[in-house]
């Protein structure tokens, strides 16, 4: 078991978390006058029976069930859950438990915030993109007028377990997914983690493990400097200014079937990598082998050009931006990263054909 200190708490990261969780609950001497546990379909199904087997605390547990999916990361469904912890009789000493993914996460987080204005709750994520990204840095937050987490707040949880048992659960392409952000972790902050994570192998536990665990490492050492991202943590945005749009435009056209979240961040990681080098001086072949690393890991994406302009447009939404203009997180190297760049309409778009070139390229 390894305990990583955190903003206002531990993350356990452990192929089997059981006996932190029932530490942890041991630990509140008065005891939770309640517990919740925030599920969808897929996490009741495939990780709540093992949890409850194996931390008996849980059998008295209320469960909140919401359907899986971005879509779902709304005002209405946090409503429906903060009228169901009123009716359950919900207090501050009752304890919210997040078990599931991002949207699982992020949408529990916040709604645990905000009921009577904060009650506390844990993370216990499950897909390789939570257990990388929202498990670390306290971000919470819900979609509004279909815009990424446009509604949130910084709020760390009372403890997160991370464990690798929960990842046989889920399939390769959501393993991916989460695999964008280990790629963007050592991207923008450690060169040797890049050439590492570049040999990991999925089928490897231990070597997914260490991979995960060194992930969480980096992205800690950033959060832990500036909390609030004031500064630094806008590295940690870098492939999701494009990536964010993508993901967006993608569910505006296709609903149910739109990019995952790290597909979408794959695309932006090599954009942006090109907005890198032609803006912060990246070396050529290091765009190259970013690139090509992207393109042999994931499925390719064909972009109809006609939608560029929208694309664009969704990026003047994004929160990072200040006075109009477009932000980025860029490379100057690989494991080098700088913030508050800006770039062009007309260089955004010559990125997004870049891609467009490469997909053909190899698919040649
Ligand atoms: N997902 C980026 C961050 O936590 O800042």
């Amino acid at each position: 078991m390894s305990e990583i200190s955190s903003t206002s708490c531990s993350i356990y990261v452990s192929e089997n978390i059981s006996k932190d969780i029932i530490r942890f609950l041991k630990a509140n001497k008065k005891g939770y006058s309640k517990l919740f546990v925030l599920v969808d379909e897929n996490s009741l199904k495939h990780c709540y029976p093992w949890l409850v087997a194996s931390v008996p605390q849980l059998a008295e547990a209320e469960i909140i069930e919401i359907e899986s999916g971005e879509e779902n990361k709304t005002i209405e469904i946090c409503t429906q859950i903060w009228s169901l912890l009123s009716e359950y009789g919900a207090d501050r000493n009752s304890l919210f438990i997040n078990l599931g993914g991002g949207v699982i996460c992020d949408l529990g987080g916040f709604a645990a915030s905000c009921f009577k204005r904060g009650i506390p709750f844990i993370n216990i994520p499950t897909t390789l993109l939570s257990q990388v990204d929202a498990s670390v840095g306290g971000k919470t937050g819900i979609n509004s007028d279909h815009l990424k987490n446009e509604v949130g707040l910084f709020s760390s949880p009372a403890a997160v377990f991370v464990s690798t048992r929960f990842l046989s659960t889920i399939n390769a392409r959501h393993l991916l997914s989460g695999f964008a952000e280990i790629i963007k972790h050592a991207l923008i902050s450690d060169s040797k983690q890049w050439e590492k994570i570049t040999e990991c192998s999925f089928d490897d536990l231990d070597e997914l493990n260490t991979c995960i665990m060194a992930s969480i490492v980096l992205k800690n050492e950033v959060v832990m400097q500036d909390p609030t991202e004031k500064g630094l943590r806008k590295i940690l945005n870098f492939g999701h200014s494009i990536g964010h749009a993508l993901e967006t435009f993608f569910m505006e056209q296709n609903g149910a079937h739109h990019l995952l979240h790290g597909e979408a961040v794959a695309i932006g990681i090599v954009c942006e990598s090109y907005l890198s080098h032609k803006v912060c001086k990246l070396k050529k072949e290091e765009l190259e082998t970013i690139t090509k690393f992207v393109l042999k890991t994931y499925q390719p994406v064909i972009m109809d050009s006609i939608y560029f302009n929208r694309l664009v447009e969704l990026m003047k939404h994004d929160k990072k931006n200040n006075s109009g203009a477009i932000n980025f997180s860029l490379l100057s190297s690989i494991g080098k990263c700088e913030i508050n760049k800006s770039a062009s309409a007309d260089l955004i778009i010559e990125s997004l054909k870049y891609y467009s070139e490469q997909v053909k390229l190899a698919a040649k």
